[in-house]
């Protein structure tokens, strides 16, 4: 195991822990930004430390078609290749080529797809992504999983679970830096409690150093997800981290660490920030709509990130549509609310104020009750 999960406080099913990765020491809740084809786009890594992130995630698949894993350890590892000091974390790349090509097909062998490179088809087996992820040199890496969609029933979503199970086998013993590298399961099961406990089971039996839970967030209702959230934290063991993957909106990380998650991970704060969307106390400001042109208002006044110590609403307006600094600062803001989020989530478990953090913040995005 390469990492140590301390809490250092709770409240009810809630914990502020410190994670001790081999690339820095991480305070948790946490939010982790995308930086699929290793960066987070339009931000230099010296800003994402000004911001104050943690850790950010790479995309095996990405990385892999290019610069490709070799060439990565080839120059030192990701970390090196990217100047990142801090931690990274690896996604193992099935999920990012289901979501992405339509093509790809899994098989018990492993996930085939078409090469956008070249439209050849190719396997991505569970030993090759462990393979790929131990020379990108993340901090984390992630189990290859057969993710469904929440939406659809039947029988694949028993199929996928347990072929996820039979794959963390072949993953772990794939796995040749276990000292470096943090391998962590992932539990699917769709909504199924009773597959979803199986797939919890299974992988505690391995002992891994931390578990996430995948498939959600995929157009199941909050209900849904909420509870399947609520009974993988209930059933997973106290002292590893949990990672709910692919989550995303403030709210969804403000309900799930209630639950007792501690790490997330989206491209939604930099994603809707490309689109002109700056996430605020309130709920979102689109910058783009018409009463932002003569704005002199920062983002957000409560806001103490670069961004709004030093533009208006109406210059971030005037640039959104036509110079690529529009996004840059949006991203630059949407990330530091992130981070902010995640140090107050921190901070209030640890000072026994979670529940009024959770007043505060509820009754500030929904003024009306609703
Ligand atoms: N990203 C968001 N959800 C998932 C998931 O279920 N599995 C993997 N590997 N990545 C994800
Ligand atoms: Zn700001």
């Amino acid at each position: 195991m390469a990492l140590r999960f301390e809490i250092l406080g709770r409240f009810n099913r809630a914990r502020a822990a410190q994670l001790t990765l081999p690339h820095f020491v991480c305070q948790t809740p946490l939010f982790m930004p995308v930086g699929t084809q290793g960066t987070i786009k339009g931000l230099a890594t010296n800003q994402l430390e000004e911001i104050g992130c943690q850790i950010i995630l790479g995309n095996t698949y990405h990385l892999a078609l290019r610069p490709t894993s070799e060439l990565i350890d080839e120059l030192g590892g990701l970390h090196q290749f990217m100047n990142w000091p801090r931690a990274l974390l690896t996604d193992s790349g099935g999920f990012q080529m289901v979501s992405l090509l339509h093509l790809a097909d899994i098989t018990e062998k492993g996930v085939t797809f078409q090469s956008p490179v070249d439209g050849k088809p190719m396997l991505l087996t569970p030993e090759e992504s462990i393979q790929i992820q131990n020379r990108i040199g993340a901090d984390i890496i992630m189990a290859l999983d057969d993710v469904v969609k929440t939406t659809i029933t039947g029988p694949r979503i028993e199929e996928a679970m347990y072929r996820t199970l039979r794959w963390i086998d072949r993953c772990i013993a794939a796995h040749k830096r276990p000292h470096e590298q943090n391998l962590f399961g992932i539990v699917q099961g769709g909504l199924d409690p009773v597959l979803r406990d199986i797939c919890v089971r299974g992988l505690v039996d391995r002992n891994l150093p931390g578990y996430a839970i995948g498939g959600l967030a995929g157009g199941e209702s909050k209900d849904s997800f909420w509870r399947v959230v609520a009974q993988c934290t209930a059933a997973l063991p106290e002292d590893k981290p949990r990672y709910v993957m692919g989550v995303g909106y403030p709210l969804d990380i403000v309900v799930c660490s209630a639950l007792g998650a501690d790490m997330y991970d989206c491209v939604y704060p930099t994603r809707t920030a490309r689109f002109g969307t700056a996430l605020v106390p309130e709920g979102v400001l689109k910058l783009k709509h018409n009463a932002m042109a003569d704005d002199t208002r920062p983002i957000d006044p409560t806001c103490a990130c670069m961004v709004c110590r030093t533009y208006s609403r109406a210059y971030i307006h005037c640039l959104v549509t036509k110079d690529a600094m529009g996004s840059q600062l949006l991203s630059y803001h949407n990330l530091y609310y992130m981070m902010k989020l995640s140090r107050d989530l921190h901070m209030s478990i640890i000072e026994g104020r979670f529940p009024e953090f959770v007043c505060n913040f509820l009754r500030i995005m929904f003024p009306k009750g609703d």
